[in-house]
């Protein structure tokens, strides 16, 4: 059995490319690189990779980490600058024994002489919106923080291993030095190829009071379906923080066990895309349900179209 499953409807290009590995016998760790790549790739995905949206002084920090499930090895970096491929960077980080997780300077510069692939991350778009949103907010009172949208994906080979990866440029106008969820291990993601892995996206900041995916890695370890458990991390925790804290930013999880089935769970609404062997490449739009539940349904072509137009829109 194999299978794969990511957050957001950018990331279903990656899924495509991936089940291709995954059918071939790739490694699960070979098919989580490659669709993350494609989401860090394309310049118009606003919150990751190139075309990501800078933070407050206009620069363009990412995050990202990769854990293999047969092994617990995780690899990560925040804060990375000028790098094409932040995933590719954490996968080679999680083979280190002692400094695998890297930020800022030591990130970049591990990449650089490592030899990855140097790129300016900032589009000319990215810089557009950027400066639009300086200026809104000298205007009004605008919050800043806006788009946080993480490509989190959860892969299964055909030898049953696991990994799990995360990939973002975080929280647009976020200030220098902000690390989000993504690269750390048990909020961003988890993987344990015995049981099955779990991926966020979201307000970082709310990810990381609840250990989620972590959460939903251990309830499934008890025996719950990765649905059932998306469900009773995602919404307690929701509730709880809105109880605790006084509100709960938007979260979206997303899980697949080591049989290859799936599940999801979200407070606002969120697309996700996975293929296994069994069910073929898809989009899938997920709400939250009126009992702690998710309702999931088939992504529309008018969705789809509304989409397409808004990412391409002129700034
Ligand atoms: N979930 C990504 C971030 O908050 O940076």
């Amino acid at each position: 059995m194999w299978g794969i499953i990511a957050t957001w409807r950018m990331a279903h290009d990656g899924i495509l490319a991936a089940k291709r590995l995954l059918e071939e016998k790739s490694t699960c760790g070979d098919a989580v690189e490659t669709a993350i790549k494609c989401v860090e790739d394309y310049p118009f995905y606003k919150s990751v990779g190139y075309g990501g949206l800078p933070n407050e002084r206009g620069i363009v920090e990412m995050d990202a980490a990769f854990m293999d499930g047969d092994t617990f090895k995780i690899g990560a970096v925040a804060g990375i600058v000028d790098i094409a491929n932040p995933i590719a960077v954490a996968r080679r980080l999680s083979e280190e024994k002692f400094n695998s997780f890297r930020v800022g300077q030591g990130a970049t510069e591990f990449a650089m002489l490592a030899g990855f692939e140097r790129k300016n991350m900032l589009t000319e778009r990215a810089k557009k919106i950027w400066q639009k949103r300086l200026d809104e907010m000298a205007k009004t009172n605008l919050s800043p923080y806006d788009g946080h949208d993480t490509v989190g994906v959860v892969a299964l080979d055909k030898s049953q291993s696991m990994a799990a990866g995360t990939s973002s440029s975080g929280l647009f106008m976020k200030k220098q030095g902000r690390v989000g969820d993504s690269p750390l291990s048990g909020s961003g993601f988890y993987v344990d190829s015995k049981i099955g892995g779990a991926a966020a996206t979201g307000l970082g900041e709310d990810l990381m009071k609840g250990c989620l995916s972590y959460e939903i890695v251990r309830l499934m370890g008890e025996g719950l379906s990765p649905q059932a458990a998306c469900d009773q991390a995602v919404y307690r925790f929701s509730d709880t923080l809105k109880e605790r804290y006084g509100k709960a930013g938007a979260f979206s999880l997303i899980a697949m066990n080591n049989e290859g089935e799936w599940g999801v769970a979200t407070n606002v609404e969120f697309t996700f895309s996975l293929a296994t062997e069994k069910e073929q490449p898809a989009i899938y739009l997920a709400n939250p349900g009126p009992e702690q539940n998710t309702i999931i349904e088939p992504i529309t072509k008018e969705w789809l179209d509304a989409y397409e137009k808004r990412i391409k829109a002129p700034v």
